[in-house]
């Protein structure tokens, strides 16, 4: 597959034309940013663990029957993937309270919930991607409410396989953020799933083994990432 012009720069990944339009290749960086892109970093190897974890886990998801945006591996970094209009919704689920919502709610971080939670967040960052919900979505034009429906029945789903899947490595998933995309008329699971965009603790001692070291200058790094990757057996 010829990889031609770039179309789009973002925080972490590049993506590329190429000859068929549907398709596009995704090329993952080590650059790493947080808070709205005011930190900014490079974490060594990232590009590669995250190509490699993300594809890993949308194969799974599409045998559980989550579809996704997920076409090829090319390379350590690259992927072709179908060329997706996204949804411009940050969908984030949660099973423990940590991060925004315990600071928002004043719940301490690792406090369990009865129930996973959902929320929506406007991709925009200009408005530093505030907090919506559904009817904001639906007002705005950003969803139809058949959208709404598809996307929680397939978040929930993607939280119930991927909390089993890190739990046979000894990691609890605390919370998680995924994106979706419209693809001829069908909602695909898009973008990545990787310890940028979930909250991975040990089962045992509760050590943060995601971005959260990055976010919070916690310190190895690099040593976390490599751990899930080592522990999920894709090293
Ligand atoms: O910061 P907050 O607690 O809202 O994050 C919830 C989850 O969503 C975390 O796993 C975080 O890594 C992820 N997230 C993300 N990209 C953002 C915001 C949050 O991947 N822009």
């Amino acid at each position: 597959m010829k990889k031609l012009e770039q179309l789009y720069e973002g925080k972490a990944k590049k993506v590329f034309a190429t000859e068929d339009p549907d398709v596009v290749i995704v090329d993952y960086k080590d650059d790493a940013t947080a808070f709205n892109g005011e930190k900014k970093g490079t974490i060594e190897g990232k590009g590669v663990i995250n190509n490699r974890m993300t594809n890993h886990v949308f194969k799974l998801l599409e045998k559980e029957g989550v579809p996704t945006h997920l076409i090829e591996e090319l390379s350590d970094r690259e992927t072709a993937v179908k060329k997706v209009e996204i949804v411009p919704l940050e969908v984030i689920i949660r099973n423990v309270a940590a991060g925004s919502f315990s600071k928002r709610l004043g719940v301490e971080e690792g406090t369990p919930f009865q129930e996973p939670t959902i929320e929506f967040s406007y991709k925009n960052d200009e408005l530093g991607d505030p907090l919506i919900n559904s009817y904001f979505a639906v007002a705005l034009g950003l969803a139809t409410w058949e959208e709404i429906d598809t996307i929680k029945k397939y978040a929930f789903k993607v939280n119930e396989v991927l909390k089993a899947y890190f739990l046979q490595a000894d990691i609890k998933l605390i919370d998680f953020k995924i994106e979706f995309g419209r693809f001829h008329g069908e909602i695909l699971l898009a973008d990545e799933t990787s310890p940028d965009t979930c909250r991975l603790w040990d089962v045992n001692t509760n050590e943060k083994l995601d971005k959260d070291r990055f976010r919070r200058d916690l310190g190895n790094v690099e040593e976390a990432y490599n751990e899930v990757f080592k522990r999920l057996g894709l090293a």
